[in-house]
């Protein structure tokens, strides 16, 4: 059995006879007949269904109450009440799961911390329903953007040996028993392994035969900040396109926020109208904004020149040679240009081994694109396809040739120019829905301390 979801009902003629089953929301009585407030979760708009009393079923509305799920059959007609097109004249209802009063999504609102202590309730949410249903708008919206263009998507090992970004950061993945005195030769794959932090070297070898590539997948991290833009397992999408330099990489990057933005605007209309009035008023300007202008493009000296003359005090120094922190990424976007950056050029000092070195001998050709209300959402770079520079690189970073030998090999055998980036999943959701934290754009979040549900 399987009903029709209430998406299908807005271009609805009236109908004799329709089935809707979901969760009641609401419940009204009056003496001859009650409203049932239904939502089945397929979108924002839930229907009402009006039942008299002495329709069969009806025997069981004084148990019917918020929470429960129900079944109803009837007429779809016009509503005569306020605030709704449509309504159903029930002929037949099935109480198909009772709730009592102990149900905590009751009809007043709570607070994301109460949410997400529910996390198995959250999603019959008014909110959680529209941020998971955009979740999956948005993810198949990224495999359209790229299949359009004529892009193969590739999986990648989740579980790897290499340490892509050298922060650090990963999990252990092992069979041996606590406090084991065994080699890491003796544990399940031969050699210390990890949770991935990214796909990239495995996506540049793939690149390096089928040319434009992406993946998307879980990456994780086990940086133990507790920000609210960091989780320790969330989703990246990583493009990489063989014969591509870092221009090329930043008019991607460019191009799939931009389609990302128009897609939230044109496809999740009602779920964006309710983000914009609930969560953030200026949410539909910003994404009109992404959709229509060009962002700004500045070297990494340049956005540090801007900083340091900018008279806004830091909680971080700004400083010629350091990371940019999310306090300095969200001045130059919300504050000096108002509009998306993208940031190029950084100095090889404080980015991994892979990126391509420009010529000046002190910076590599990374770029990051930054947001307004979150800061950095993709980071990328032109690789390094020289042999030469990249052997030197590995060495400097203090990687073992017999680690990588075989990222090594792309540059022995038909060596391109090629570039990628990363866009972390949750950032770009958090991006369209205007929501603060990434603990609230992730159906069951995991960070330090909590891998409930
Ligand atoms: O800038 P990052 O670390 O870049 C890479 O991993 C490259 N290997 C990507 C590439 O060139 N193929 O991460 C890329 C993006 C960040 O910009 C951010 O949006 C997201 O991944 N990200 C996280 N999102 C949530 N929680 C975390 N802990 C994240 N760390 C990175
Ligand atoms: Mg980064």
């Amino acid at each position: 059995m399987r009903t029709p979801v209430l998406t299908a009902l807005s271009s609805q003629a009236p109908q004799d006879s329709i089935t809707v089953c979901g969760w009641v929301r609401t419940k009204r009585d009056s003496k001859t007949f009650s409203f049932l407030e239904i939502n089945d979760g397929s979108c924002l708009r839930g229907i009402q269904a009006v039942v008299d009393a002495g329709v069969p079923g009806s025997e069981d509305l004084p148990k019917i109450t918020t929470g429960a799920s129900v079944q109803v059959t009837g007429r779809l007609v016009a509503s005569q009440g306020q605030g709704q097109a449509w309504e159903i004249q029930v002929t037949a209802l099935t109480l198909t799961g009772p709730a009592d009063e102990s149900y905590p999504l009751q009809k007043k609102g709570h607070s994301m911390e109460f949410l997400r202590q529910i996390g198995h309730l959250r999603a019959r949410s008014n909110l959680f329903g529209a941020v998971f249903r955009t979740r999956s708008r948005m993810a198949f919206a990224v495999h359209t953007f790229f299949q359009e263009r004529g892009f193969v998507y590739v999986h990648t090992p989740i579980i790897t040996a290499s340490d892509c970004e050298g922060a650090g950061e990963m999990f252990r993945v092992t069979t041996l028993p606590q406090g084991s005195a065994a080699k890491p030769e003796e544990d399940f794959f031969g050699k210390p392994s990890f949770l991935t932090v990214s796909g990239q070297l495995e996506a540049e070898t793939l690149a390096c035969a089928l040319g434009s590539v992406y993946t998307f997948g879980p990456a994780f991290r086990a940086e133990n900040s507790n920000t609210s833009r960091h989780a320790a397992e969330f989703w990246m999408i990583e493009p990489e396109m063989a014969f591509c330099d870092l221009q090329g990489d930043m008019d991607m990057a460019e191009e799939q926020m931009r389609y990302l933005a128009r897609v939230m605007l044109a496809q999740c209309a009602e779920d964006l109208a309710f983000f914009t009035k609930m969560v953030d008023k200026g949410l539909t300007d910003r994404l009109k904004l992404v959709a229509e202008q060009p962002f700004k493009r500045v070297s990494y000296r340049e956005a540090v020149d801007i900083l340091l003359s900018s008279g806004q005090e830091f909680e971080f120094p700004v400083v010629h040679g350091h990371n940019l922190q999310s306090e300095h990424e969200r001045y130059l976007t919300e504050k000096h240009f108002q509009c998306p950056v993208i940031v190029f050029n950084y100095p090889k000092e404080i980015k991994p081994f892979y990126m391509r070195q420009n010529d000046d001998g002190e910076t590599v050709a990374a770029m990051d694109v930054l947001v307004p209300g979150i800061g950095e959402i993709i980071g990328g770079s032109q690789r390094e396809e020289r042999p030469e520079r990249l052997r030197a690189a590995m060495e400097h970073h203090q990687l073992r040739e017999e680690d990588y030998w075989w990222y090594a090999d792309l540059r022995k055998y038909g060596t391109v120019p090629h570039a990628g980036y990363g866009m972390g999943f949750e950032r770009l959701l958090m991006f369209v829905t205007g929501v603060s934290n990434i603990r609230d754009v992730i159906p069951f979040a995991r960070t330090p301390g909590t891998a409930d549900f």
